[in-house]
């Protein structure tokens, strides 16, 4: 099928460069003409797996890229808008872009095409649409708007895509849930994943996808609920672990517990310094705000969102318990993407934590495997970086753990006692058991678990020479 697909951030460019992989004719359109030249230049914008494998093999072939939105809606029986939709100061989302994509495309539709929205929206966002489409001079008979949210996570965007939980599409007409079934017909009925050069199957995966069909407003719902319901199951676990360390719980013994549960399951239920990227917290607030426009007050999402940022202060107040006064002490930091796995800082709480604690007046040298650059971008110069993490915690007074980068997890603990001041590691991802590192000489802190001491102190317990390095 021909189709298009407006806007080349992480949907866009993900969904167009699968789209392509699943036989499609695709034209990515984009206004912004650096984004376009990079892209035909055969860069990829983004870390992301097997996203550059794609990209050339599709690229100037079946994956197309221009400025004509006109001419690529003409030329599409879908249109898939992929747009930004950025929080606005009062929490809801900017759906200016949409609005305008959705003006321009008007005087394009001249025979039936769907205009698909794959951006995150508001409920009644594809009601506006359609509205603006026909007030922009389009025959109601010649298109039908419809929902296809995506449920795709950075990092692992291309598998999420081709091998998706569910597929949901939201249409209130016939003819348009057929283009949208014939458009992913190739995971539905698993043809895909024979082909020589699909892209291969991750575990915990299953195929062929399933595909949930609704009407427009159920689609748009179950994106903003099942992001809400991932942020709130992380907060749950957060603010679980706040008790666990008051009692000398541990929560990672409590997760697997709770976890084990079929109906309530492990995944998303690692406790650490809160959600960050930019997705959850935009989508928490925007969803807060649609139920308010429906005059239903969410406050249980305010909670969440409180709790996802007393989470950050919790863990800064670890830092001055563990180190008591902050200026001037030397921080090796190890992360600073909003998680593992990709080179994201958009409200990635490892910033906010490195910012707040520069402002203290600490001397940090950072490390991240891919973040650094983008770090740089937005950051003060006061900030070091490292090559390593070996040479981040090189004389520190402490190491920062705060992104849950798999690297992270397999230092050589006996090479990282050497190169830091004091032994001591204030772990925000909870990457570390606090057995082994009390055994490997670290006074450990992490979250939800009590610390833990070379000498077996009991935690919490900040005795004179608490961690000082024994000659
Ligand atoms: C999230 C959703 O997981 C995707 O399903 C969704 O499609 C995407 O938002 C979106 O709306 O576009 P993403 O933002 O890439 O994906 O990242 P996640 O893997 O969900 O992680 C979000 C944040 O939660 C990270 O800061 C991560 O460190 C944190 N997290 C995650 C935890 O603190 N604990 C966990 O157990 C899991």
């Amino acid at each position: 099928m021909h189709v298009a697909v407006v806007g080349s951030g992480y949907v866009g460019l993900v969904a167009g460069a699968c789209l392509a992989d699943l036989g499609h004719e695709v034209i990515l359109v984009d206004n912004d003409p650096h984004k376009l030249k990079a892209l035909k230049n055969g860069q990829t914008p983004i870390h992301e797996n097997f996203l550059p494998e794609l990209l050339s093999r599709h690229r100037g072939h079946r994956l197309n890229f221009s400025d004509d939105l006109h001419e690529a809606v003409r030329a599409s029986s879908a249109i898939f808008i992929a747009v930004g939709t950025p929080p606005t100061d009062r929490g809801d989302a900017d759906l200016s872009y949409v609005e305008s994509v959705a003006r321009e495309i008007s005087s394009a539709i001249s025979e039936y095409k769907i205009v698909v929205e794959k951006s995150t929206v508001p409920v009644y966002t594809s009601e506006w649409v359609r509205r603006i489409i026909l007030r922009n001079g389009a025959d109601p008979e010649c298109f039908d708007v419809a929902s296809n949210p995506e449920f795709l996570r950075e990092g692992t965007a291309v598998t999420d895509f081709l091998y998706p939980d569910r597929i949901v599409v939201g249409c209130d007409t016939d003819r348009a849930a057929q283009v949208l079934r014939k458009i992913y017909e190739p995971l539905t009925s698993g043809s895909y994943y024979v082909q020589a050069g699909a892209i291969p199957q991750p575990d915990r995966t299953s195929i062929p996808a399933p595909i949930i069909v609704t009407t427009t407003k159920s689609a748009e719902l179950i994106k903003h609920a099942s992001n809400a319901f991932l942020a709130m199951k992380i907060s749950f676990i957060n603010a679980v672990a706040t008790v666990c360390e008051s009692v000398g719980a541990d929560v990672n013994q409590v997760c697997h517990g709770i976890g084990t549960d079929n109906r309530i399951g492990p995944r998303f239920l690692n406790p650490g310094i809160g959600y960050g990227g930019s997705c959850f917290p935009k989508d928490v607030m925007a969803f807060r705000s649609v139920a308010r426009e429906c005059g239903y007050d969410f406050r249980l999402l305010d909670e969440v969102m409180r709790i996802n940022e007393d989470q950050r202060d919790r863990f800064l107040r670890k830092v001055r318990s563990a180190l008591w006064t902050l200026r001037g002490k030397r921080l090796g930091v190890l992360g600073l993407a909003f998680k593992g796995g990709t080179d994201d800082i958009r409200e990635s709480p490892a910033i906010l934590i490195v910012q707040a604690l520069l402002q203290e007046g600490c001397k940090i040298t950072a490390y991240d495997p891919a973040a650094m650059e983008r770090t740089q971008e937005v950051m003060s110069s006061n900030l070091k970086y490292a090559n390593s993490a070996y040479e981040a915690a090189a004389g520190s007074d402490a190491l920062l753990i705060l992104t849950e980068w798999e690297e992270f997890a397999n230092l050589d603990l006996d090479r990282l006692h050497g190169d830091l001041k004091y032994p001591i590691i204030i772990d925000g991802r909870n990457l570390y058991d606090p057995e082994v590192m009390a055994a490997s000489g670290f006074t450990y802190y992490s979250v939800g678990r009590a610390a833990s001491h070379p000498d077996g102190v009991p935690t919490g317990a900040l005795k004179n020479g608490n961690g000082v390095k024994k000659a």
